[in-house]
């Protein structure tokens, strides 16, 4: 998939691009069995909400599951980040979030570069962003909110750190955020850009830039809002060292290139039945 002048400039302009209709029927159905497969698995990497057994994020799908790995690899992701930051991209980090019916949660409003610049020590923005849905997205089941614009404006003096990194036991993917944007600094935000909350069907693409100011609300609705995000960074943006760096699963330290596949994402043997089950690489404690 490549982006044409008109895309390039909009999300230079605004942060963020839509696009309906990326993945097909079966390949959506295919990585939904994964999600299930994976929501069944007591790892580290399976964050739960805080209320109930609900699972509300699973970190470092692509290394647990072989069609994840797939989907960080398929052209219809991969190319267009490796457009936007101009040359090869490593994963940086993925996330799969459910968002249960009835009782997913909030995720707070934030800028994902301000969390990966503190955390993890990343030196530049130089990352997309790319959301595939996987359910369909409503006004109902806790869409995406972003502020388009806000990109062009890093927050950092106005986000507070409320408390201790991964290491303290409380970890930091709870619905209360651990880098909290003032109230003032939102409202002044949205005065000047306004809102869009980002809805389609299941198979549509989001990108978007790690500065984007979003945010979801909780999911109301009966039925399931999964979406995976996609973190590809440039390569030449290599976390600098921390002292307590972040397991590999939440913030990757190997800028490894990825090379797009050459098959469509589904071509080995049924892909989905196919996965190896393999226990994750570098479990480690929050
Ligand atoms: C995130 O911002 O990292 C997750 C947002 C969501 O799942 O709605
Ligand atoms: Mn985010």
């Amino acid at each position: 998939m490549r982006l044409g002048d008109d895309q390039v400039k909009g999300y230079l302009q605004d942060g963020y691009l839509f696009f309906p209709g990326i993945f097909a029927e079966e390949e959506i159905d295919a990585l939904q069995a994964e999600t299930r497969r994976m929501s069944a698995m007591d790892i580290p990497q399976r964050v739960l909400e805080e209320e109930g057994d609900l699972v509300r994020t699973i970190y470092g799908s692509h290394d647990i599951s072989d069609l994840f790995g797939r989907l960080v690899r398929d052209p219809r992701a991969l190319e267009p980040a490796r457009q936007l930051l101009d040359g090869d991209v490593y994963v940086f980090q993925t996330k799969l979030n459910p968002k249960a019916p009835i009782r997913g949660d909030v995720w707070e409003w934030h800028q994902d570069f301000v969390y990966w610049s503190r955390d993890d020590g990343m030196p530049r923005p130089d990352v997309v962003n790319v959301a595939v849905f996987l359910d369909d997205v409503t006004e109902f089941n806790g869409p995406l909110f972003v502020i388009p614009g806000s990109h062009h404006s890093v927050l950092d003096e106005d986000t507070m750190t409320l408390r201790e990194g991964w290491w303290s036991g409380r970890h930091a993917h709870t619905a209360d955020g651990r880098h909290k944007l003032e109230r003032e600094a939102l409202a002044r935000m949205v005065d000047r850009h306004g809102l869009v909350s980002v809805t389609g069907r299941r198979g549509s693409v989001c990108l978007f830039h790690p500065c984007l100011l979003h945010a979801s609300p909780p999911n109301l609705a009966p039925y399931f809002r999964t979406m995976i995000f996609i973190r590809y960074c440039g390569v030449t943006n290599v976390l600098k060292p921390m002292s307590r760096p972040r397991p590999e699963w939440l913030a990757c330290r190997r800028p490894l290139p990825v090379r797009p596949l050459d098959e469509p994402m589904l071509a080995v043997a049924a892909a989905a039945g196919s996965s190896t089950g393999r226990a994750p690489n570098g479990a480690m404690d929050h």
